[in-house]
């Protein structure tokens, strides 16, 4: 008995609070309710899915891209679908005073703010490098600095909510493929940049959470008609890519995979055998497919 209480009670406790500290915390759309979410690239693609799985969830919606057109359409379809709110400011990214209007914008109308999705891209090629330096700046300014200058814009009021910071990247964020320079260094500077960010909070007790979503090929009109002679893969579903991204912020994940399961075995290969991944890449591709330019 005494053996039983000595050593069976005691293990049973680190067992039971290994258990609850490590017991996976459940998405349920509640999280979302009341929310107030910014998010960037919302007029089409896996943007625009994440707005309407948000005003499912009746968040709070500001949402931004150039087109003006397009964002009124959304708008309209999110105030349907349920969001508790939902607005929009158009304009480029390529210029980074509109990053800081934007956050602006969520400053003035809520006096707050729960998440920063960032998730817009510029217009890139899909070919070899083709030496234009210009391209390779205008795109950082559009994929990577922006990013920064509305993650320094809205950190305050993040860490005043302990909000998140969605960061949507790419498996050419992580791994090298062909045909993808300049698109590949501003996504590779995403991880660098927000992962070290990430570090400093926890350091500095900064209850903001900061997710990169490492995604595959997504059956988006821009990503099929740019990549889909060369690629074969069929692509997955933005729906659920979307709604992946959400849940996986919600649940402050580190890092959301999808496709889960290919993204985390093509991770494994890069850490292991990166040349072995590098053929395999180059050999899934139809480079005859692709014409130099
Ligand atoms: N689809 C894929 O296969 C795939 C794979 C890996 C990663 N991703 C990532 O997922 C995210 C979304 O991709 P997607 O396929 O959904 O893209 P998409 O359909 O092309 O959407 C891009 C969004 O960004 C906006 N945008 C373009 N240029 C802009 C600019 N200069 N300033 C502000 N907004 C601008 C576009 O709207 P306007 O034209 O109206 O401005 C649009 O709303 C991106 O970060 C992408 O890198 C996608
Ligand atoms: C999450 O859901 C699973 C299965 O539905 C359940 O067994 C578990 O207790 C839930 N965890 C929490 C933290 O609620
Ligand atoms: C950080 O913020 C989240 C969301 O508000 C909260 O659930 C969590 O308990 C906070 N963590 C700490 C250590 O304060």
């Amino acid at each position: 008995m005494g053996l039983l209480l000595k050593i069976f009670i005691p293990l049973l406790g680190v067992a039971l609070a290994f258990y609850l500290y490590s017991a996976p915390m459940n998405f349920s759309e509640e999280m979302l309710r009341g929310k107030r979410v910014i998010v960037t690239g919302a007029s089409s693609g896996i943007g625009e899915q994440m707005a309407y799985h948000l005003a499912r969830m009746e968040a709070h919606l500001l949402l931004t891209a150039r087109t003006e057109a397009k964002l009124q359409k959304v708008v309209e379809r999110c105030l349907k679908l349920g969001a508790a709110s939902a607005s929009y400011v158009s304009g480029s990214m390529e210029d980074t005073a509109f990053a800081e209007v934007v956050v602006r914008e969520a400053e003035n109308t809520w006096g707050g703010l729960d998440m920063l999705i960032l998730n817009h891209i510029g217009r890139t090629y899909f070919n070899y490098f083709n030496g234009d330096v210009e391209h390779v700046r205008k795109l950082l300014e559009t994929n990577f600095l922006s990013y920064v200058a509305m993650t320094v814009s809205a950190l305050p009021m993040l860490k005043e909510s302990e909000g998140s910071i969605v960061v949507v990247s790419s498996l050419a964020g992580k791994t090298s493929s062909p045909f993808a320079a300049p698109y590949s260094a501003t996504k590779f500077a995403l991880d660098g940049f927000f992962g070290s960010l990430r570090n400093e909070f926890i350091i500095e007790k900064v209850n903001v959470s900061i997710t990169l979503c490492i995604l595959g090929y997504i059956n988006t009109e821009n990503a099929v008609r740019a990549v889909s002679h060369v690629i074969q893969d069929t692509p997955a579903p933005k729906e659920d890519c979307a709604l992946q991204i959400i849940q996986g912020a919600a649940l402050r994940q580190r890092e959301v995979h999808y496709p889960p399961r290919l993204v985390s075995i093509l991770l494994l290969l890069r850490a292991f055998a990166p040349e072995f991944l590098d053929s395999l890449t180059r050999n899934n591709y139809k480079v005859e497919n692709i014409q130099r330019t």
